[in-house]
């Protein structure tokens, strides 16, 4: 059965949404699915509406964010919405300028001490500083969800929002700005993570009240440092954050990018999902995490092979993986150019497998 969002909200009757079941580690009718940047991308809806807004317009405008949050609802098979915001959202509490050209842009790049230490304490901001827009975002999108879709926030970690703050923009070449600071003054690194980790646990705890159900930590640049540097000048905020996060009651799904050094030392972080990419064997994290859940990790280029290719990839996927505690998804974001029969392929996939067990 499907639910879409535009459906009556099915009251006492509804069943809690397959994910948020997932999350609590009960065992579920089938596997919950979504996919990580659904909401933009390759949706048609989405490049038509592009085509009247900028960017700008579409993430800032809270009516325009909640339906762009449910389009790719209304379309597949989905267990979740992730909201329409960025990773960037939160910096203008900062202070920070910035742009997208398309990835965002820092007109003034923080590269020493001084830059770190005029940034406000994220503690001492007003409540509602921090993406007001995000927040009702979600007030929105979830008087229009159905109970049985979950609702997913999400922040940049760390030292992913610090990668472009010191950088200035993405980096082809590895953030080589924030690698040479964590050299260079260690301490100034450590404080400005230390107010990132602020910013991003009152801002995630904010959508928690907005009406998030989860939120997703997208650690897209997890693996720049060395393992040793990690342990000493990264973790200790992660930690923090994710601390903090459980003792609010917050439901988190790490998401660990392009680092399968750092995988074995995350499967120890406090959170009720680890996610990796498609580069670590979700097999292998399974039994590393026996009692966690675990989410991903099809390689988004398998899509663009094709439905068939997309199909079979998925039910291999599932082969290997048991499903207890399993949240299917891809092993980063969905490309632009992804054809949407392929979506439906995945989703087909794992729809049938409930079907075929039954
Ligand atoms: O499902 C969704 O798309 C939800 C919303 C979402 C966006 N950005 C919208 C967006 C999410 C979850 C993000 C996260 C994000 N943004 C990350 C972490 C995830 C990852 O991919 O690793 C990062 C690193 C960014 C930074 C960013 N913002 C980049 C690199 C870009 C360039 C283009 C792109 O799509 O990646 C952006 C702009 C951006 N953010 C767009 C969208 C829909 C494209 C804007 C447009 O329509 O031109």
């Amino acid at each position: 059965m499907t639910s879409r969002p535009t459906s009556p909200r099915a009251g006492a009757a509804s069943s809690p949404s397959l994910l948020l079941r997932a999350l609590r580690g009960e065992a579920t009718p089938r596997r919950p699915a979504w996919v990580m940047r659904q909401a933009g991308r390759c949706l048609p809806e989405y490049r038509r509406l592009r085509e009247r807004y900028s960017f700008e317009e579409l993430r800032r405008d809270p009516q325009l964010a909640a339906e762009v949050t449910l389009l790719p609802l209304r379309r597949f098979r989905y267990d979740a919405a992730i909201t329409f915001a960025d990773i960037m959202s939160p910096i203008p509490a900062l202070g920070i300028p910035f742009r997208f050209a398309p990835g965002p842009v820092i007109e003034q790049p923080l590269r020493d001490a001084a830059a770190i230490d005029a940034l406000p304490d994220p503690d001492r901001l007003d409540d509602g500083a921090i993406a007001p827009e995000v927040l009702e975002t979600q007030r929105l999108v979830r008087a229009r969800l159905d109970d049985s879709n979950a609702l997913l926030g999400f922040a940049g970690a760390p030292l992913t929002l610090a990668a472009y703050l010191v950088e200035g923009q993405g980096s082809r070449a590895g953030f080589p700005a924030i690698r040479a600071l964590a050299h260079a003054d260690p301490a100034a690194f450590g404080r400005l993570l230390g107010k990132l980790t602020r910013l991003v646990a009152r801002y995630l705890v904010s959508q928690v009240r907005a009406g998030a159900d989860a939120v997703q930590i997208f650690d897209s640049w997890a693996g720049l440092l060395a393992v040793d540097e990690w342990h000493r000048l990264v973790r200790p905020h992660l930690v923090d954050l994710l601390e903090e996060l459980g003792r609010a009651g917050v439901v988190r799904i790490l998401f660990v990018h392009d680092a399968p050094q750092l995988v074995p030392a995350c499967v120890e972080l406090p959170a009720e999902v680890l996610a990796v990419d498609w580069r670590f064997d979700l097999a292998e994290l399974r039994r590393l995490r026996p009692h966690g859940a675990v989410q991903g990790n099809l390689d988004p280029a398998i899509l663009l092979a094709g439905p068939e290719a997309t199909f079979a990839a998925t039910k291999a996927l599932l082969a290997r993986v048991p499903a207890l505690g399993h949240i299917v998804n891809l092993g980063h974001g969905v490309l632009p150019q992804t054809p949407l029969e392929s979506v439906d392929a995945l989703l087909e996939a794992v729809h049938s497998e409930a079907r075929d067990a039954a």
